[in-house]
């Protein structure tokens, strides 16, 4: 295992860190979240708004979190605690709640996408995938698929950031890109795709001025770039301070967002080719598990070949995430007990895999807690990382972002510095709220049945 001279685990090469990071923001969230958010949040509208937010919130918070942790060397606990003060250590331990939330949903969601790849390779797809969907989503399969997930997530992170982490991105990312390209090539070739490039590519205007929109933008933006629980500041804390911080992020907020979009170039022409919008609309968690085998299916033998790349890919993307997600809770766990890698990753993959069961048995569970951690949370660790970077710790931020950047990055570091501190808070102050009232709104919902 790598280790700095401080004996604390490093990435081996810089393009090693920008996989990882790349790794951890591209998965589910572009592929499974975005279409659902951006059928459910008027389409173009949605779509246009996210590409701004991604630049304005995205690109500055993801060095926000950067800087943080190249500074400390810690996860974000002890992060927070010695370069912030015990006040925000709290913040910490809510970071580690979202982290444990979101995985054990999200790695219900990946328990599909293995599912839906096998069904793909050995059994071929029904024609009534909607009702398939019902079917399987929720219940003892969903929780076995979950559980083997949940088994190869912790495998990889006990392996560590280097041979684990590392080594996994490096493979994997390449291959995701390549295959997500060709589909989309495959779809602009569907009769009828054009309406569903209108759908997303149009807006209308007046959905822009509509704060649930902006709200679901920014939720995306963040989940998409794995923002808002200390996961990019704790694969930087595996960094020397070699790396271009302010490139890197614009790297991966390129990369993120264009796998978003290509994805969308998918989904949307599949959704309306083949007049979807109803079944889609129905079971927003299941979109995507819905339109895709519909195409899949009417393409006879050819379908299953693609459906079981494309199954494969989108497992490949949620597990280089997952890892993330599990590697901010097991690095949190060994920084404050001092736990070894290996206690610290079972012990918390185990704790995850049980709590991922009652969204495993229940897709409302699964939407309630995609609202609570995947965006009100979130939106709420934006929040204080924006102030914490701006305000509080900016002359530390601004040295990190500063070391190991060219020139020209070097002059954007002020900007982008201005940006954190007059731009980025009262913007997601302003969605924090609408997110607190459709997040409470969404919890009496639930549990009024
Ligand atoms: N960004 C990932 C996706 O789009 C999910 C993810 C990984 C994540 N790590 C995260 C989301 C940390 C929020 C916070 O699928």
């Amino acid at each position: 295992m790598a280790a700095s001279s401080t004996g604390r685990e490093a990435f081996a090469s810089r393009a090693g860190f920008i996989l990882a990071a790349a790794g951890s923001a591209v998965g589910l969230g572009n592929m499974w979240r975005f279409p659902y958010q951006a059928s459910e949040g008027g389409g173009a509208a949605f779509v246009l708004l996210y590409v701004v937010l991604t630049l304005v919130l995205g690109i500055p918070l993801m060095l926000a979190e950067f800087g943080v942790g190249r500074r400390a060397q810690l996860a974000p606990i002890g992060a927070l605690r010695n370069l912030a003060g015990r006040a925000w250590a709290p913040l910490g331990y809510v970071f580690v709640l979202a982290g444990l939330m979101i995985l054990s949903y999200y790695s219900v969601i990946a328990g599909w996408t293995v599912r839906y790849g096998f069904e793909a390779a050995f059994t071929g797809f029904t024609a009534a995938p909607a009702d398939h969907f019902g079917q399987v989503a929720a219940g003892a399969d969903a929780a076995a698929f979950h559980v083997a997930f949940m088994a190869v997530t912790i495998l990889i992170v006990v392996g560590g950031v280097k041979g684990g982490i590392e080594r996994a991105s490096l493979l994997l990312m390449p291959m995701l890109f390549v295959i997500v390209i060709g589909l989309a090539l495959w779809a602009a070739t569907l009769d009828g795709a054009g309406a569903g490039y209108v759908k997303y590519l149009k807006p209308e205007l007046d959905e822009l001025m509509n704060p649930d929109v902006w709200r679901a933008a920014a939720s995306q933006a963040f989940f998409s770039l794995s923002l808002g629980m200390g996961g990019m500041l704790t694969f930087a804390s595996y960094l020397k301070r070699d790396q271009n911080l302010p490139e890197s992020a614009t790297v991966v907020a390129f990369t993120d967002f264009g796998v978003a979009f290509v994805a969308g170039l998918l989904v949307f022409p599949v959704i309306y080719s083949f007049a979807l919008q109803g079944a889609v609309g129905a079971s927003t968690v299941g979109a995507l598990f819905i339109a895709l085998p519909s195409a899949f299916q009417a393409m006879g033998e050819m379908g299953r070949i693609v459906g079981v790349f494309f199954f494969f890919v989108l497992a490949v993307g949620a597990l280089t995430s997952a890892i993330s997600l599990l590697e901010v809770v097991t690095a949190s766990v060994m920084d404050e007990f001092g736990m070894s890698r290996r206690r610290a990753a079972v012990i918390m993959g185990a704790a995850i895999t049980v709590i991922g069961i009652a969204p495993a048995m229940d897709t409302d569970a699964l939407g309630l807690m995609d609202k609570i951690a995947g965006e009100f949370l979130l939106i709420l660790g934006g929040f204080a990382l924006a102030l914490l970077a701006g305000w509080k710790l900016r002359s530390e931020v601004r040295d990190e972002l500063l070391a190991g950047a060219s020139p020209f990055w070097q002059r954007q570091v002020p900007r982008i510095l201005t940006v954190l501190r007059w731009v980025v808070p009262p913007i997601v102050a302003f969605v924090l709220i609408f997110s607190l009232r459709e997040t409470a709104a969404a919890i009496i919902a639930f549990f009024s049945g």
